[in-house]
């Protein structure tokens, strides 16, 4: 074995976009939250599309990302992992006053490219979204945190 000999981890992952195979693949990179300075290369698995009204309204791209595993441990010995925040439970309240979430199925939201769940309850934490946001109340700029896709590509649940 030479010392050239790198073993990359590999995630794989849908992205989406409205415009194209380009911006889908960065929506991809963008959502496999790695430690900055990981990420290698990325794979075209399959692209497909959403139709609506017979056009093409949305393309998904499936993208292995290569990521280096050794700039990964490096941040990882620096300390344990932050960010990962638990939801708080005193919020729980604050979901079942808000209307939405009366609606017998929570307020849920399913993301029509991936399959994706919003589930008000739980928000989206990794995305600086507390429990107990509807998903009106979503910012407009929020995307599917599975897959990147827009807010009106979700229907309620
Ligand atoms: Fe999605």
């Amino acid at each position: 074995m030479s010392s050239s000999d790198t073993v990359y981890e590999i995630k794989q992952l849908a992205g989406s976009s409205g415009i194209g195979v380009e911006e889908a693949v960065q929506n991809a990179i963008d959502r496999a939250r790695t430690p900055e300075g990981t990420l290698r290369w990325f794979e075209v698995v399959g692209a497909r599309g959403y139709i609506e009204k017979g056009k093409v309204s949305y393309w998904q791209v499936e993208v292995k990302i290569g990521i280096h595993p050794g700039a990964e441990e490096e941040k990882r010995d620096a300390g344990p992992a932050k960010g990962e925040k638990k939801p708080d439970p005193e919020k729980k309240e604050k979901s079942e006053e808000a209307g939405e979430a009366k609606a017998g199925n929570g307020g849920k939201y399913r993301c029509k490219v991936c399959g994706y769940i919003y589930d008000p309850s739980k928000g989206d934490t990794d995305n600086g979204v507390d429990p107990g946001t509807p998903f009106k109340d979503l910012p407009d700029d929020w995307k599917c945190p599975e897959c990147g896709a827009a807010k009106d590509m979700f229907e309620k649940v």
